[in-house]
């Protein structure tokens, strides 16, 4: 990351003093933080914690957050997620998000932006009381979804609804670094109302003659009509085949997308990214009665054939968990015995000891945790 004068960069400078054993003995036994904490919210030695700057809403049901990170946040590559943390009514809640800023943002500043889940606690507290001034957790970015460092020279953005986070980041990080080669983006949406960034990609379009915008909407006319198809493909990214993709949406069609790459062996050139957890398969016959032992907090319970994580909550348990959607194993956990069905993609376990994604697991027959 490139070092611009930021307060990040100030406050990096005297990190290695804060995270020194002197100031850890004068500090004991609050530890630093509780006193940097006195002077500024935001600094902390060891933790990554970010100050909302703005909060702005671009359609009716998202929220975008403008953050200023403070010193231990490190960057991220265009396309990676982190996990936004938040403490509501004295429980933390994490979910994961992708930075929708260019990686070459001079103020350092990071932005999210959040579709609201009406079932979701954070989402829902983000949209009721997100406010500049709020102080927010955060992990480092992650993810293997990313404009890798040797950028290719063609590329095909496609992305549906709030997927579009992820390659707006990549879409507007080209752009600073003055990309040469064609890049393609491919997005779908309900209507325009619903899309996000929408006047900034009309900018970038125009002011990149490299960039082809081609938008398609359930309701009203974009550029394009109708679902993602091989036909639409075809007539609107002809050179689809010679171009590195990046795909990011809702399951169906991320599924129509990938059959196509799969059906002409295209798949190592389409990197993809899932935030929405295929829908969840329905209880069975298979996956409802059998026994779930947990064996740390010596709890049993029957299961409803939902997944692991939610019987766990519904059991009184408190397993770790991050995005609830696979991606960031925060809520992996070991199986010492019994079968597991990936919701995703409806893959079976073994059924030995292995450690496996509460998440996206829902049990088949009776299953042993260490939790
Ligand atoms: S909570 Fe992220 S993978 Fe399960």
């Amino acid at each position: 990351m490139p070092a611009f004068a930021t307060p990040q960069n100030a406050q990096r400078r005297l990190q290695p003093i804060l995270r020194s054993k002197l100031i850890a003995r004068l500090t004991t036994p609050h530890g630093v933080d509780r006193y940097l904490e006195q002077i500024d919210p935001l600094w902390s030695a060891f933790e990554t914690r970010a100050r909302v700057t703005e909060v702005t809403r671009q359609t009716a049901d998202t929220v975008t957050l403008r953050l200023q990170p403070n010193a231990n946040w490190q960057g991220f590559v265009p396309g990676q997620y982190l996990q936004l943390s938040v403490d509501i009514d004295g429980r933390r809640y994490t979910r994961c998000f992708s930075p929708a800023n260019s990686c070459h943002a001079k103020d350092g500043h990071i932005e999210l932006t959040a579709r609201i889940n009406p079932e979701g606690t954070l989402t829902r507290h983000l949209r009721d009381h997100a406010h500049a001034g709020m102080i927010v957790g955060l992990s480092q970015a992650a993810g293997d979804f990313a404009l890798p460092a040797q950028r290719p020279e063609r590329i095909l953005l496609i992305s549906g609804g709030s997927g579009i986070t992820p390659v707006m980041s990549m879409l507007r990080s080209l752009c600073d670094e003055g990309h040469r080669g064609p890049i393609t983006f491919l997005h779908y949406a309900r209507s325009k109302e619903d899309q996000l960034y929408t006047e900034e990609l009309e900018q970038l379009a125009a002011r990149h003659a490299n960039v082809t915008l081609l938008r398609s909407y359930e309701q009203g006319a974009g550029e394009l009509y109708g679902r993602f198809s091989r036909e639409q493909l075809e007539s609107a990214a002809p050179d689809y085949a010679d171009a590195t993709t990046f795909l990011c949406g809702p399951p169906p069609m991320m599924a129509a997308v990938e059959a196509v790459w799969a059906a002409d062996g295209l798949n190592a050139q389409l990197h993809r990214e899932r935030f929405v957890v295929a829908a969840s398969a329905p209880a069975t016959a298979e996956t409802t009665g059998g026994e779930l032992r947990f064996v740390r907090s010596e709890r049993l319970a029957v299961s409803d054939g939902a997944t692991l994580l939610e019987q766990a909550e519904a059991a009184g348990l408190r397993p770790d968990y991050g995005c609830r959607m696979g991606i960031c194993h925060a809520c992996s956990c070991r199986k010492t015995t019994g079968r597991v069905r990936d919701i995703r993609d409806g893959r079976l376990s073994g059924d030995g000891e292995e450690d496996i994604q509460l998440c996206v697991s829902q049990p088949v027959g009776s299953v042993t945790l260490e939790l």
